[in-house]
């Protein structure tokens, strides 16, 4: 029996953009547009909260000895901080068009941060030896850390199932941006394999957002290439129940808003089964 495709997860934050078309439009029906990005990082100040819930679902493997990859354009891989790249514990993929360009870069990045976490495991390794508490042998299950560089999504999916699938490759998700989500939406499940296509979307709004006062939203000049309300049956998505995006995730999802100081956040997710395309 041919094995079962693997699952694609787009893992995405976005706020709620009402962007009038006409000048007549009421607020109740202006279209809303999801806002991703804004001067090449995240509209909103930093999110504790969602940061640790993208580190954990994306690195956490499915099963001992197997590692996840992160798929992702080149920006978005520039627009995390230099210290804490490539992302600890998973592949990063990185799509650009000069791939020959910036392969030597990612190497002397991929070592420099081996060597990091390298000492601070040495460290954490010799503190619990004194200490006596076991994290010794938990730090030497951790995953590796690595990134590959491609020219495309489809040559990605083909060098993460290459070089790490065999029983290592894990769960594969795709953490951005609009032109790298955009490829994964256009390809659609039929285009990539025929494994779903799932959403897992963060939700972020200013307080008071809901309640009305939608003046209160963040600046933002990148979006999600799929608007709010395109997202449907007829499209072929399904918005799935929170227990399923719990058992997708490997950690509790509840739907509920979470408060962060001035800001909220709440998870969902959607999915696009295997015989599903999306279409325009
Ligand atoms: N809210 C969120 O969850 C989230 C997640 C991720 C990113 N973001 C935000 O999104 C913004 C970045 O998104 P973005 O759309 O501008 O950039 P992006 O998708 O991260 O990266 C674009 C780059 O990917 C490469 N690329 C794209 N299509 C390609 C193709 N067909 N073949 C080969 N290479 C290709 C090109 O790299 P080269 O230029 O090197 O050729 C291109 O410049 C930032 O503001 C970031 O903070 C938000």
């Amino acid at each position: 029996m041919p094995p079962t495709p693997r699952p694609l997860t787009i893992i995405v934050a976005t706020t709620p953009i009402p962007t009038p078309t006409t000048t007549t439009e009421s607020s109740s029906n202006t279209p809303i547009r999801l806002g991703i990005g804004h001067s090449g990082t995240l509209p909103w100040p930093r999110i504790k909260t969602d940061m640790s819930f993208f580190a954990r679902v994306t690195s956490r493997p499915p099963a001992p000895g197997t590692i996840n990859a992160i798929i992702m354009g080149r920006k978005t891989y520039d627009s995390v901080p230099a210290h804490l790249r490539p992302l600890a514990k998973r592949i990063s993929t990185i799509i650009t068009r000069d791939v020959e360009g910036l392969k030597p870069r990612v190497a002397r990045e991929v070592e420099d941060r081996k060597a990091k976490l390298a000492a601070s495991a040495a460290a954490a390794a010799a503190a619990s030896a004194s200490g006596g508490n076991g994290n010794a042998a938990q730090q030497q299950q951790q995953p590796a850390t690595d990134a590959i560089v491609c020219g495309g999504l489809d040559e990605a999916l083909q060098e993460l199932e290459t070089r790490y699938g065999e029983g290592k490759l894990g769960k594969v998700f795709v953490i951005g941006g609009a032109e790298i989500y955009g490829a994964v939406l256009a390809k659609g499940a039929g285009g990539l394999g025929g494994g779903p296509v799932r959403i897992v979307m963060t939700n972020v709004e200013k307080k008071g957002y809901a309640e009305g006062d939608q003046g209160e939203v963040f600046e933002c000049d990148t979006f999600f290439p799929v608007d709010e309300e395109l997202f449907g049956e007829k499209e072929g998505w399904r918005r799935v129940t929170p227990e399923e995006v719990t058992e997708w995730v490997g950690e509790e999802v509840t739907g509920r808003w979470i408060e962060e100081g001035m800001l909220g956040c709440r998870w969902w997710g959607m999915n696009v089964n295997s015989m599903c395309t999306i279409e325009d």
